[in-house]
């Protein structure tokens, strides 16, 4: 299996994708302490994760954490992109530091489209919906990969510690790849890391929310965020915790550096070795390491470094389309629009495709497979808030007591008001939206 960000499929076993990559389950265990999860996140939508457990501590010990996500606006944004932002949003009712690239960049490496039709939509488009959906637009940083210097100084630099062959194996590239798509990953990797910078922020743990699809840049970013850290913090082969010096200059002085950090953090066993660029802790525990590694990361930047904490991620599933297969733009039956008229959504929700037995008799006895049914994903994904609400509907379903002509009406009740709300919130948005942008 493979994870491309630019193509098109949709991953059926997500269970068995995570187990691949190594990707972390995210569970009960890692929302529950959340304050008031989203939904995505409590049912499984959100199914795994790279990193969480920063954000986890940050959230609990209320220390400063970011958002850094983006969007390659091509054309009108339907209910899939709506999943990135409703978690943006309640990231941001949290307190997340939130920062949203628009990747005009990558649009017109990746797409064809030029810089200026990606404003285009940006601007017409995604960000009004984003504040309509409940963005604070006061609160967040909005940005376009190609008006933001720090971003591409960044996508260069950082290059160098990424080879040929890592960006082969990661992406399938090939000698007829033009090269302004083999550095687009670059540049996500400089609008992931750049809110670290001081400027944007300092180091602090990032959460970066993406569809499973955008794994292959994450993996990217985090091995990169740590190829430029100075200092490296691990267990031994034989069962000790080892700091080490990274590089070649200055070791001493970073030897120092790392003495001091280690003793404010109440480490008194410590083993320096010059020569093997070390220091041994002898009264730390595997358990400790997290914190001696950001206490450290804190440090490079005075030190010459960047000092990256690791970005972590969330991966979403995709929601199906209403057809049974994509939800996809280029397919409009297949999704819902989030200018859709409430008659076009209704529609389009009447003909779709549910988990309903062939005639009524056979459902009545058998029951509905809600599990196969793109209208009780919208209920899941985007209409209804209330878990046992929900789970009645579930219940309903696989009883044979509810039928799917009366689901699919509720469906498209539910929708036309969610529709009308964001169409009138949008109007509002439309005129105010050049103030917040940081172009
Ligand atoms: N590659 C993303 C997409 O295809 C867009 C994107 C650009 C992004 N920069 C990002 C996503 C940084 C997350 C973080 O939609
Ligand atoms: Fe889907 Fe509703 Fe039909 Fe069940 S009754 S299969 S949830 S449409």
């Amino acid at each position: 299996m493979k994870i491309d960000p630019w193509s098109s499929t949709t991953y059926q076993d997500y269970t068995k994708l995570r187990d691949e990559f190594g990707i972390e389950e995210f569970s009960n265990k890692t929302w529950k302490d959340l304050p008031n999860p989203h939904k995505l996140l409590r049912r499984g939508i959100v199914f795994g994760h790279r990193g969480f457990q920063l954000i986890q501590d940050a959230v609990a010990k209320k220390k400063p954490w970011a958002i850094l996500t983006g969007l390659m606006p091509s054309g009108k944004m339907h209910l899939g992109h709506k999943m990135v932002i409703d978690e943006v949003i309640y990231y941001q009712s949290i307190g997340a530091d939130i920062n949203i690239a628009i990747a005009d960049i990558e649009a017109f490496a990746t797409r064809g489209h030029t810089l200026e039709q990606t404003k285009e939509y940006a601007l017409k488009e995604y960000i009004p919906s984003y504040i309509a959906l409940g963005l604070k637009p006061e609160k967040c940083r909005i940005y376009f990969q190609s008006k933001n210097e720090d971003v591409k100084d960044l996508a260069y630099i950082l290059g160098k510690k990424v080879n040929w062959s890592q960006m082969q194996a990661t992406y399938g590239f090939n000698g007829s790849c033009n090269m302004a798509h083999v550095f687009s990953p670059l540049i996500q990797t400089g609008d992931i890391l750049h809110v670290q910078l001081k400027k944007y922020g300092g180091n602090r743990p990032t959460l970066v929310p993406v569809g499973v699809d955008q794994d292959p840049h994450i993996r990217l970013s985090r091995d990169i965020s740590q190829a430029h850290r100075l200092f490296n913090v691990t267990v031994t082969k034989d069962k000790k915790i080892g700091v080490f010096v990274k590089v070649d200059k200055d070791v001493s002085k970073l030897l120092d550096n790392a003495e001091k950090t280690l003793k404010s953090l109440k480490f008194n066993k410590l083993k320096r070795i010059t020569d093997y660029k070390a220091i041994y802790i002898e009264d730390a525990t595997k358990e400790d390491i997290q914190k001696i590694d950001i206490a450290l990361a804190k440090t490079e930047t005075k030190l010459g470094g960047y000092g990256f904490l690791p970005p972590s991620a969330t991966f979403h599933r995709f929601i199906t389309g209403l057809t049974g297969d994509k939800m996809s733009s280029s397919k409009p039956e297949s999704a819902i629009f989030l200018t859709d008229t409430p008659k076009d959504a209704t529609k389009k929700i009447m003909h779709s495709k549910t988990g309903g037995a062939v005639t009524l008799e056979e459902q009545k006895k058998h029951g509905g497979k809600p599990d196969e049914c793109v209208v009780y994903e919208l209920f899941l994904y985007h209409l209804i808030e209330d878990d046992k609400e929900l789970y009645d509907i579930y219940t309903s379903c696989k009883n044979g007591k509810q039928m799917c002509g009366e689901c699919k009406k509720y469906a498209a009740q539910l929708m036309e008001k969610l529709l009308l709300d964001i169409q009138e919130k949008r109007k509002a948005a439309e005129g105010k939206i050049k103030k917040y942008l940081s172009i």
